[in-house]
């Protein structure tokens, strides 16, 4: 789907036009892929809007730089505090959020030491990311996710989709909508751009974010929610055939949401429909995120701006 522009960006503190938005293409970023990024929704609320767990992913943003060695000039207040100016500026919600911090047009070398850091902050409308209302047709990738102490996978870094983009790709060539990546150990890690659930026997496991998963934060207010609804959770390593006799298997992310998987390699998950315990965590994550149930855990950050359709229900 092309990008809906608006009209402003964020840039260094700045608000300045989508169009003059720009990089030189001797930018070291072009080269090595040195730039470190967030995805955010921000949701309609009964009266206005609001950004889903701001601080969180400006934590995670400012944690994706450090990893890189990369000095952010700017504190968390501030990149929260431009997230809301942006969403204000612009005047439209619901929508999706990209802030990305990258090293700019300054030497040539490996070296990021000579390039500045830019940071820019877009936000724009975006609906559904994974197709479908009734479970995604997902396959297992023949690419493994990142190895460890290679990519650092809990660094949100542009590089780092480039993994994805082979897993996708590939997934999508063979008529699947998402493809799943094992580690390096063949074990369950994540999807290509999404955290994944499984649900057997009553019980919910995600894999540890030691198999190579990004620490999503959905993924986060999925555990979350599942403990408050009184939920057996665990996070363990889980082996591939696992997933081919799960009672339910969902992905988890800020573009996908909470998104059903109904069969992995076209083997039916459960009998192929969105199973009970999913449906319990997507009302109780959509009705926060919607303001249509408490902000119970103080996830929400409202902006200023009238908002009249739900991104997704
Ligand atoms: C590789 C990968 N895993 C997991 C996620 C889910 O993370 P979050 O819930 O923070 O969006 C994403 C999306 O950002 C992702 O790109």
């Amino acid at each position: 789907m092309p990008i809906q522009t608006t009209s402003k960006i964020w840039y260094n503190g700045n608000l300045i036009p989508w169009k003059d938005a720009t990089i030189h293409v001797m930018s070291h970023v072009v080269h090595y892929g040195s730039s470190v990024f967030e995805g955010i929704r921000c949701y309609s609320q009964p009266h206005g809007a609001a950004v889903f767990r701001l601080p969180e992913h400006m934590q995670r943003l400012l944690d994706s730089a450090k990893i890189y060695r990369m000095e952010l000039p700017f504190n968390l207040e501030e990149l929260c505090a431009a997230v809301v100016d942006v969403i204000e500026a612009n005047g439209v919600a619901p929508c999706y959020i990209r802030p990305i911090a990258l090293r700019g047009y300054g030497e040539i070398g490996v070296s990021p030491k000579g390039s500045p850091i830019e940071i820019y902050i877009a936000n724009f409308p975006w609906g559904k990311y994974i197709p479908g209302n009734n479970g995604a047709d997902v396959c297992i990738s023949s690419w493994n996710r990142l190895a460890p102490n290679t990519m650092p996978a809990l660094a949100k870094a542009g590089a780092n989709y480039m993994n994805s983009q082979l897993i996708h790709m590939e997934a999508e060539i063979n008529g699947y909508q998402e493809g799943i990546g094992l580690d390096v150990n063949g074990l369950v890690s994540e999807g290509s751009g999404e955290n994944i659930f499984v649900v057997r026997n009553g019980v919910l496991y995600t894999p540890p974010l030691a198999n190579s998963a990004l620490s999503g934060i959905t993924r986060d207010s999925v555990l979350t929610i599942a403990r408050h609804l009184g939920l057996p959770v665990t996070e363990q390593a889980l082996p591939r055939e696992l997933l081919y006799i799960a009672d339910e298997v969902f992905f988890t992310g800020t573009a996908a949401e909470v998104s059903p998987i109904r069969s992995i390699d076209r083997i039916l998950v459960g009998d192929g429909k969105p199973g009970e315990i999913t449906r319990r965590i997507a009302d109780e994550f959509f009705g926060i995120a919607n303001g249509l149930k408490p902000d119970r855990f103080g996830w929400l950050t409202p902006v200023r701006v009238t908002a009249n359709e739900p991104v997704t229900v």
